[in-house]
C-alpha cells in the first residue's frame, strides 16, 4: 500500500518518550522500510480497500524528490462529488474512478501518486499532488474541493506519572457484563497490546459482524480484547500500530480496560468509570494525520464498530475545511456513537473543537478525588495542594519555607539558579509559556531545595493537574498561593512549613469542577448549536501505560473523557440496540448533571459558575442515562436540512460534507436552532423567537410530563407550548414550542441568558432537563 512520507508527531513536544524506546523503534522502522522498498519496488501497490492483507505494503523509506516540482509535492485530500451511477460502486470501481483525477499513476521516483482511496468516510481520496496538479484537477467533472493533509492534535496535556502499579496489588477486578457484544474503534496513536489490561478473560469472541483485520504480529496479537487492529499513519497500512506516544494506549484502557484498578480509579460518583464497559471490544486504528484519520473512519465504519472515540482534533474550521467533521458525519449515518474530545484550549472563549452536532462533544472535569497533602504554616495557617507523591515521599519535618522571586521573573518562577534554599520548601509560579514544571523542579533540585510547592497561574486558577516530577511537588491553587506568599514575605525569613501527606482522598467537595484546560463555546462553526455537550472526569485519571505491561500512568485532558462518554455510549447501545447516536446523545445530556455535590452550579477553576459553554448541559451521570425518560432524536436527513441552512455553504462545500449531490431546494433547510438537539441555543436579534422542539417517550407508556423554566432572568421571557405532554404509549412522539421574547432587545444587547428547561414527570421519577441559552446579538 502507498501512504505518505513522514510527518512529525504534532503535539508531543513535551512528552518523555524514553531514548532506548525511540531509537529501537527508529531501527524498526528503518529496517522495515528497506525491505518494504524493495518489495514495493516490485509491486504496482494499488489501494489497500481492494487488497488482501499480504499485500498492503507501505512504501515508507522511497526517496520521492527526484524531479523539480515534487519540491512542491504533498497529500492532498480530494473530495468528489459522485455521479450518479457511482452512487452504490464497490471499493474498487471507485479506486478506479478515483485513480482518473490523477495526472500520472506515479511520480516520477516511481512512487505512487494514490495514499488512499476512501470508500466511505469522504467521498474522495488522497494523494501525493503539486498545487498546480491539484488546480488543473479543479477543471475536472466531479472535483469538489481539496486541501493539504494536516497533523492531528492529541488533546492531552500531561507528563505521565508512573504509578508502578501492578495487576496483583490493585483490589478488586469486577468484570460487567457492560458492552461485550460492542465494538469500540480508537482512532488515536496506536496499542501497548501486552498490557494487562487488554487481556481477554471472559470475553466473548467478536460478534459475526465483524469484519475488521488484526495486524498485530506475534508475540503480540489480537484477542477477543483488541479485535482489530490498522495502522493509518506515516508507516502505512500493514504496519503494526503499536504505540510509542503513549496517548493511544491510555485511551483505549479508558474506554475499555478489561480490568479496573478499583482501589485507584473512582471518577464516576457511581462507581468505577474506566472499564464501565469493559466487556467491550476494541479496535485500533493508529493515525497522525488528516489523511489516516479518515482512512481509520473508512475501516472502522466498513469493519463494523458500533462506537468512535475520537481523543484528536483538526483546526475548528467550517465543517467542508475539517475532515473530520465530515467523516463523523457519514460515521453517524451508519449509526455509530461517536464521542470527541472538546479540545484542551480553555479557559478562553469558543476553544471548543470538535464542535459537529453529529457527534458528541465533551469537555473534561475534575473527579472526586485527590491526592492531598495538608500545609501547616509556621504561623498556624493551613492549606491543601496535591502532590503525586505518596505518603513517605513528601518530607515530614518542618521546614523553612522560601519564595526565591520578589523581584526577579527568573527567581519567581525558579527558572535561574537558587541560592540559600538548601533543604528548604521553594515556592515557584507556574508559567508553563516560558518553563516546564520538570524544569523548575529541576532547578529546585540542583539548588539543593528539600520540595517545590508550585503555585497555580491565575488562569489555571483551581484546576491543579498533576504531572510527575523530580522531587517532591506540591501544586496549590492561585488563590491559596496568594496568601501563602503573603505569610512568606510578612514572616521575613522565618517562614516554615509542614507537609502532611493524605494520600488519595475522596468525595473532595465541591465536584465535579471544569478543568481549566476544556474547551468552551461557543462554537464558532456549528451555527451557534451549544457546545460542549457534555463534561466527563478527565483530570488526573488512571489509565494502561504503553511502555510496560503492568503499568499506569496518570493523565489529564478533554483525550480522557471523550473514552469515558465512549464507553457510557457502549453500554447504552446494549441496553437500548434500537436508539440512533443522536437518541444516545440526548440521554446523555438530559440526565446529566448542572449542580454539584453541593447542590449549587458547577463552577470553572476560577470558583465562579461554569455556565453552558463550559458545561454544556452538565456534567455525565451514567446510570440515569440509561433511564432517560424522554429523548430528542435527530435522523441524518435533519443533519442535511441543517447543513443546507448554514449561512454561507455552497453547493460545493454542502456536497462535500454530505458526500452526495444534496438539492438542498427539495430537501429543505432548517436553522441551527431547528435542529431537534437536546439543548436550547438562540440569537434573539427581535423581540420574539419560537423554537420547535419534538421528544419520544422512551419511557412508561402511559405518561405525563410537565414543563418547567428555571434560571432566567425577568427580562427574558420563556413560554413553553404545550406546557403538558400526554403520552399513551411507548415510542409516541410529541412537538413543543419554546418562545423567548424581550421587551426591548437593545437594551440587553450583548447579553446571555442561560437556564434550564425541564420536563418533569408526574406519573414516574424522570427529569428530562435542557440547558437554554439566549444570546442578544
Ligand atoms: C533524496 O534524494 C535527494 C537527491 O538525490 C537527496 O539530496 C536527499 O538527501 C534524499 N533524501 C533522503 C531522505 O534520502
Ligand atoms: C460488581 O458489579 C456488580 C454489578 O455492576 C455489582 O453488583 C457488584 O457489587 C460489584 N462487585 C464488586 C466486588 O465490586
Ligand atoms: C494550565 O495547565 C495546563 C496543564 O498543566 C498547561 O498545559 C497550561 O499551560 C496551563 N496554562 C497556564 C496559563 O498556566
Amino acid at each position: 500500500m502507498c501512504k505518505a512520507t513522514g510527518r512529525a508527531w504534532p503535539g508531543q513536544t513535551s512528552y518523555s518518550i524514553p531514548a532506548p524506546m525511540t531509537v529501537l523503534h527508529y531501527q524498526l522502522h528503518v529496517l522495515y522500510s528497506i525491505v518494504v522498498s524493495l518489495l514495493a519496488l516490485l509491486s504496482f501497490c494499488p489501494s489497500y480497500l481492494s487488497l488482501g492483507a499480504a499485500q498492503l505494503l507501505p512504501i515508507a523509506g522511497l526517496n520521492g524528490s527526484t524531479s523539480a516540482s515534487s519540491s512542491q509535492l504533498q497529500t492532498y485530500i480530494v473530495h468528489l462529488r459522485k455521479p450518479a451511477h457511482m452512487v452504490s460502486a464497490s471499493p474498487s470501481e471507485l479506486e478506479v474512478w478515483h485513480r482518473s483525477f490523477l495526472p500520472t499513476p506515479s511520480l516520477d521516483s516511481g512512487e505512487p501518486r494514490m495514499v488512499y482511496s476512501y470508500g466511505r468516510a469522504i467521498s474522495g481520496f488522497a494523494a501525493k499532488l503539486t498545487p498546480e496538479e491539484v488546480d488543473a484537477m479543479a477543471a475536472k467533472e466531479g472535483f469538489l474541493l481539496a486541501h493539504p493533509d494536516e497533523p492531528l492534535v492529541f488533546e492531552t496535556s500531561w507528563v505521565p506519572y508512573f504509578l508502578r502499579l501492578s495487576t496483583a496489588d490493585s483490589g478488586l477486578w469486577n468484570l460487567t457484563n457492560f458492552a461485550k457484544t460492542i465494538v469500540v474503534a480508537v482512532i488515536d496513536s496506536g496499542i501497548n497490546p501486552s498490557h494487562s489490561s487488554f487481556v481477554d478473560t471472559y470475553i466473548p469472541s467478536p460478534p459475526s459482524k465483524w469484519k475488521g483485520r488484526c495486524d498485530l504480529r506475534s508475540p503480540n496479537k489480537c484477542n477477543n480484547k483488541i479485535i482489530g487492529a490498522r495502522n493509518f499513519d506515516s508507516a502505512g497500512p500493514g504496519a503494526e500500530p503499536l504505540d510509542n506516544n503513549g496517548h493511544g494506549t491510555f485511551v483505549a484502557s479508558v474506554v475499555g480496560s478489561n480490568i479496573v484498578p478499583n482501589a485507584n480509579v473512582n471518577g464516576l460518583a457511581e462507581g468505577s468509570a474506566a472499564g464501565i464497559s469493559a466487556g467491550a471490544h476494541l479496535a485500533i486504528y493508529r493515525a497522525d494525520s488528516a489523511s489516516g484519520l479518515i482512512a481509520s473512519f473508512d475501516e472502522a465504519i466498513r469493519d463494523g464498530a458500533d462506537v468512535i472515540t475520537v481523543s484528536v482534533s483538526l483546526p475548528e474550521g467550517r465543517f467542508y475545511s475539517n475532515d473530520l467533521a465530515i467523516a463523523a458525519l457519514s460515521a453517524a449515518e451508519s449509526r455509530l456513537f461517536v464521542s470527541c474530545a472538546a479540545g484542551n484550549g480553555g479557559p478562553h472563549r469558543s476553544s471548543v473543537r470538535n464542535g459537529a452536532p453529529w457527534v458528541l462533544t465533551v469537555g473534561a472535569s475534575t473527579i472526586d478525588r485527590a491526592l492531598r497533602v495538608f500545609l501547616d504554616l509556621g504561623n498556624g495557617e493551613k492549606f491543601t495542594g496535591e502532590s503525586l507523591e505518596r505518603t513517605g515521599q513528601v518530607p515530614t519535618q518542618q521546614l523553612n519555607l522560601v519564595f526565591p522571586g520578589d523581584g526577579s521573573n527568573m527567581l519567581r518562577t525558579c527558572s535561574a539558579p537558587l541560592t540559600g534554599v538548601t533543604g528548604m520548601a521553594v515556592v515557584c509560579q507556574s508559567d508553563p509559556a516560558s518553563i516546564s514544571p520538570q524544569e523548575q523542579g529541576e532547578n529546585v533540585r540542583n539548588s539543593m531545595g528539600a520540595a517545590m510547592i508550585l503555585m497555580n497561574s491565575q488562569l489555571n486558577g483551581s484546576t491543579l493537574i498533576l504531572e510527575d516530577n523530580v522531587l517532591p511537588t506540591v501544586a496549590i491553587t492561585h488563590d491559596d498561593s496568594q496568601r501563602i506568599l503573603n505569610y512568606v514575605r510578612t514572616a521575613g525569613g522565618r517562614a516554615t512549613v509542614t507537609m502532611r501527606a493524605e494520600g488519595t482522598i475522596y468525595s473532595v467537595s465541591p465536584q465535579p469542577t471544569v478543568a481549566s484546560i476544556s474547551g468552551r463555546g461557543p462554537s464558532r462553526v456549528n451555527g451557534g448549536i451549544l457546545k460542549p455537550d457534555v463534561i466527563g472526569p478527565g483530570v488526573n485519571i488512571i489509565g494502561a501505560s504503553s511502555q510496560s505491561s503492568n503499568g499506569f500512568v496518570m493523565m489529564s485532558g478533554t483525550s480522557v473523557s471523550a473514552p469515558m462518554l465512549a464507553s457510557i455510549g457502549a453500554m447504552l447501545k446494549v441496553t437500548h440496540p434500537a436508539w440512533s447516536p443522536a437518541a444516545i446523545r440526548s440521554a446523555i445530556m438530559t440526565t446529566s448533571n448542572h449542580l454539584n455535590n453541593a447542590r449549587a452550579p458547577i463552577v470553572d477553576q476560577t470558583g465562579g459558575p461554569a455556565g453552558a459553554f463550559a458545561i454544556g448541559a452538565g456534567h455525565v451521570h451514567p446510570l440515569r442515562a440509561n433511564d432517560p425518560g424522554l429523548v430528542y432524536d435527530i435522523q441524518p436527513e435533519d443533519y442535511i436540512r441543517y447543513l443546507c441552512g448554514l449561512p454561507g455553504y455552497t453547493q460545493r462545500e454542502v456536497d462535500a460534507v454530505a458526500r452526495r449531490s444534496v438539492d438542498c431546494a427539495s430537501e429543505g433547510r432548517i436553522s441551527a436552532e431547528e435542529l431537534n438537539y437536546p439543548s436550547i441555543a438562540v440569537a434573539l436579534s427581535g423581540v420574539r423567537k419560537t423554537v420547535t422542539r419534538t421528544v419520544r417517550n422512551e419511557g412508561p407508556g402511559r405518561s405525563t410530563y410537565m414543563a418547567e423554566v428555571e434560571g432566567m432572568l425577568a427580562e427574558m421571557g420563556v413560554e413553553v407550548n404545550p406546557d403538558v405532554l400526554n403520552f399513551m404509549e411507548e415510542g409516541e412522539e410529541q412537538s413543543f414550542t419554546v418562545t423567548f421574547s424581550i421587551a426591548n432587545p437593545m437594551e440587553f444587547r450583548g447579553q446571555v441568558y442561560e437556564g434550564q428547561l425541564k420536563w418533569v414527570a408526574t406519573t414516574s421519577l424522570h427529569v428530562v432537563r435542557s440547558p437554554l441559552v439566549v444570546t442578544v446579538p
